[in-house]
């Protein structure tokens, strides 16, 4: 799907949504274009918005990318390219000149946070490492002319495999031969606030491990007590691999005596599908990894050696790259096709993910609001949003009284009831207010009051939805046949 053209119902229903938490841990997606049929950036950033992702990964630092992104709120880790490595790294000048031309330029209405300096560059060209710490330094120091340091870290992702035996993560240290190299790039992460980038992959230890580690592991998924993987040193239990990759990592940092440099997975993911020999890559199981993922990454809590510090991820990828080499998984990492379809269905079970039992809040709409933007708002949250609006059609509890006011405070309240613990606001422009008071009246039960079918009640912890008013209505004049098209397009939402 085209996005702003068509106007189609919403077509990435079964999506999910990524957001900021609490904790200030995150999930992010990694951006990668090798597509033939990539949509153009306006087209991927409505994309974004809609699933109100709030980090993204460029391999590059594509201009139309990050013209396209500028306001959208939604923060961006530019790349170096592994090609750009070498002049960056050899010359202040090239680092000053990439900084004003792919970074300083779109500063502050593109909020870029990070640079990547190359991808895995001390595994897949070790003989670079060098030159990939002059780099850095030059980037930063261009930095630092610009007056730009303190708003955008520089760091460089590097492959789990610049860990030479990561279990158990208590005795993780790094690849001995990169010993000097990575001793430098801890040190520039020190002193200059940065995190360490790690790209891990647990399809890629579940297959590497032949049969050592049970598939569950590598899914986050629970198990049985016999087949817990414990840690013979620290006795910690690690429920998940990558939980143990994290703490790898951090137990390698530490083993060349640094500490309180954070880790940031900038890469992880499982492929939906692959050749006869890849029997692992199935949507099922990527379903599974992608929605665990990022219900352990909203936990908040860090892997078991280092449970204080929150593990933000990005995953890989945005879209199935079908211009990629190498085996078919390769091409089917991606959780959309360029049309906007889901690759396979994310869980949205809200209730799932939070029992959480804080005092009952409904959000409702302002009754001062401005009445054109209540109408977006209504039509966003029972389109895109995805709130069951059946109660307000004709002849349903919460129909009367008939006023876009009344209607927009049954659908802001549904929708957040529903998307609250995943990092749903009650903003609405503006327009949405919470409130303690159950606005039930009469038959008309709202979301969320005790009788209602969503009785769970999610934590509050609000964070705007930065641009929800696109989609599937917003062209659509007049109150009433938006109605009919709810009915039309409901199924689809609910499907
Ligand atoms: C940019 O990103 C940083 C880090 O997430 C955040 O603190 C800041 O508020 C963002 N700035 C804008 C203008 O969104
Ligand atoms: C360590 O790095 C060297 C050089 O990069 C490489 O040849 C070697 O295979 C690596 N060792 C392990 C165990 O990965
Ligand atoms: C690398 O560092 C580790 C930890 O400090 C040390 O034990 C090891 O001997 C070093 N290896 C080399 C080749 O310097
Ligand atoms: C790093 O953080 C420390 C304290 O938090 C601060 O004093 C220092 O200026 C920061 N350095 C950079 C380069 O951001
Ligand atoms: C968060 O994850 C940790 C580690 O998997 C787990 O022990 C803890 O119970 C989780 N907390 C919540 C609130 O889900
Ligand atoms: C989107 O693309 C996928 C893969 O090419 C295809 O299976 C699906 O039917 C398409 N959906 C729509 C609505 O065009
Ligand atoms: C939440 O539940 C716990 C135990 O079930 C209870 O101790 C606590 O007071 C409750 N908090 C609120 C805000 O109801
Ligand atoms: C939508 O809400 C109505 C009641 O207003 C309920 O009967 C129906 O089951 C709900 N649909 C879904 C899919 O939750
Ligand atoms: C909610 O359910 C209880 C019993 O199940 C009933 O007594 C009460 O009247 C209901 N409240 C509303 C507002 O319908």
């Amino acid at each position: 799907m085209r996005l702003g053209k068509g106007k189609k119902c919403p077509v990435f229903l079964l999506l999910f949504m990524l957001f900021h938490v609490t904790f200030g841990a995150y999930v992010g997606i990694n951006i990668g274009t090798d597509v033939s049929d990539l949509p153009s950036a306006s087209d991927i950033v409505s994309i974004l918005q809609t699933h109100e992702i709030t980090h993204v990964r460029l391999y590059d630092a594509d201009l139309h990318m990050l013209k396209a992104l500028s306001n959208s709120g939604i923060d961006v880790i530019v790349g170096v390219t592994n090609e750009e490595v070498l002049g960056i790294g050899l010359s202040p000048s090239t680092a000053a000149a990439w900084i004003s031309k792919n970074v300083a330029a779109y500063l502050p209405s593109t909020n870029i946070t990070y640079i990547a300096v190359g991808s895995e560059v001390l595994t897949s060209i070790p003989n670079a490492g060098r030159v990939l710490i002059y780099a850095m330094n030059n980037l930063h120091k261009a930095l630092v002319a610009s007056n730009l340091n303190f708003q955008v870290k520089v760091s460089a992702p590097q492959s789990m495999n610049l860990i030479t035996k990561a279990f158990p993560p208590s005795t993780a240290t790094f690849n001995s031969s990169s010993n000097s190299t990575i001793y430098q790039l801890l040190q520039f992460l020190k002193n200059t606030n940065s995190s360490y980038m790690l790209n891990a992959y647990p399809y890629h230890g579940f297959i590497e491990g032949n049969g050592i580690f049970p598939l569950d592991y590598s899914l986050f998924q629970p198990l049985p007590p016999v087949k817990q993987i414990v840690d013979p040193n620290t006795l910690f239990h690690y429920n998940s691999m990558l939980d143990a990759m994290v703490d790898a990592t951090y137990y390698s940092i530490g083993a060349l005596s640094f500490s309180g440099i954070p880790v940031m997975v900038t890469e992880t993911g499982w492929p939906s599908s692959g050749g006869v020999n890849e029997p692992d890559a199935t949507a099922e199981n990527a379903q599974a990894f992608n929605d665990n993922l990022i219900r352990r990454v909203l936990n908040g809590t860090g892997p078991p050696g280092h449970s204080e510090l929150p593990v933000s991820a990005y995953i890989y990828e945005l879209f199935n790259e079908d211009k990629r080499s190498g085996p078919v998984s390769e091409k089917n990492w991606g959780v959309l096709f360029t049309n906007g379809t889901a690759v396979y269905p994310l869980s949205l079970s809200a209730s799932d993910r939070n029992t959480a039992n804080s005092t009952s809040a409904f959000c409702v709409a302002k009754q001062d609001a401005d009445p054109d933007k209540l109408l977006t708002g209504l039509n966003w949250a029972c389109g895109q949003g995805q709130a069951n609006c059946s109660a307000v059609q004709q002849g349903q509890p919460c129909y009367m009284p008939n006023s876009v006011t009344n209607h927009a405070s049954y659908a802001y309240n549904d929708y957040y009831q529903r998307m609250h613990s995943l990092g749903g606001t009650c903003d609405f422009q503006g327009t949405a207010t919470l409130t303690t008071l159950n606005p039930s009246y009469g038959s008309c039960l709202f979301t969320g009051s005790s009788n209602s079918s969503l009785g769970v009640l999610l934590s509050p912890s609000a964070l705007a939805p930065s641009n929800p008013m696109s989609g599937c209505f917003s062209i659509i004049p007049g109150y009433k046949l938006q109605f009919i098209l709810w009915v039309i397009c409901l199924p689809l939402v609910l499907l």
